[in-house]
């Protein structure tokens, strides 16, 4: 299965992705990243195509996207850190799969700061998860989710990076179930070895 990976920051996710592309059976077709300055960009392949697409003006970001989708016979768009917000127009036009990865158990916690907030909240139990794209933030279906503990004696920093490393097995994993056909999504709807998928896989 041919994929393309938006990122706009570090790529951290993009690069656990491409290790675990030939295990999961999937290719890094393309990368996108709204920012010139992605850290993610450096030491891609070269049989990885790379752009940069400025997202000031959205129509434009959007019609060149749709072009490298289809020159890349992309078939799933994996958002992976990537900061900008897809209109449903956009979503409708790409007539792809597009899922995303968030370091909060959704419906916990949308949107940013998601770990200092966990914190602030006293959870016991923190993570990461895998949903279906919409034009809201970090609002779609929840397909699969990665679970760590909240210690006491956990720090920003220290939570930050549990959840990052769960973050690391997710994306791929979750990735090559699609590639596999064991997830199957369809008009929006996701179905897990042939049935409507009604509750999160735990990886
Ligand atoms: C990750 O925590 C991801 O969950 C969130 O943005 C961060 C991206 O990190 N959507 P990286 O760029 O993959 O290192």
């Amino acid at each position: 299965m041919n994929i393309a990976v938006f990122i706009s920051g570090r790529g951290s996710n993009l690069h656990a992705i491409i290790k675990q592309q030939k295990k999961q059976n999937y290719q890094v077709k393309c990368v996108i990243s709204n920012n010139r300055q992605a850290a993610g960009l450096a030491l891609l392949d070269s049989n990885i195509g790379k752009y940069c697409i400025n997202w000031v003006k959205p129509d434009i970001a959007e019609k060149r996207t749709l072009e490298l989708m289809q020159k890349h016979k992309v078939e799933l768009i994996v958002l992976a850190g990537f900061m900008r917000l897809l209109s449903a127009d956009f979503l409708h036009q790409l007539k792809r799969p597009v899922i995303n990865i968030h370091p909060s158990l959704l419906p916990e916690f949308p949107g940013l700061n998601t770990h200092k907030r966990a914190i602030q909240a006293k959870k016991k139990q923190h993570g990461a998860s895998v949903h279906l794209v919409n034009q809201n933030i970090d609002d779609g279906q929840v397909i699969s989710q990665s679970v760590v503990t909240v210690l006491e004696s956990d720090t920003l920093q220290t939570l930050a990076n549990k959840v990052l490393k769960k973050e690391h097995k997710l994306l791929p994993h979750t990735i090559g179930l699609i590639a596999r056909k064991n997830l199957v999504i369809k008009n929006n709807k996701v179905f897990f070895d042939g049935t409507l998928l009604k509750k999160t896989i735990i990886v």
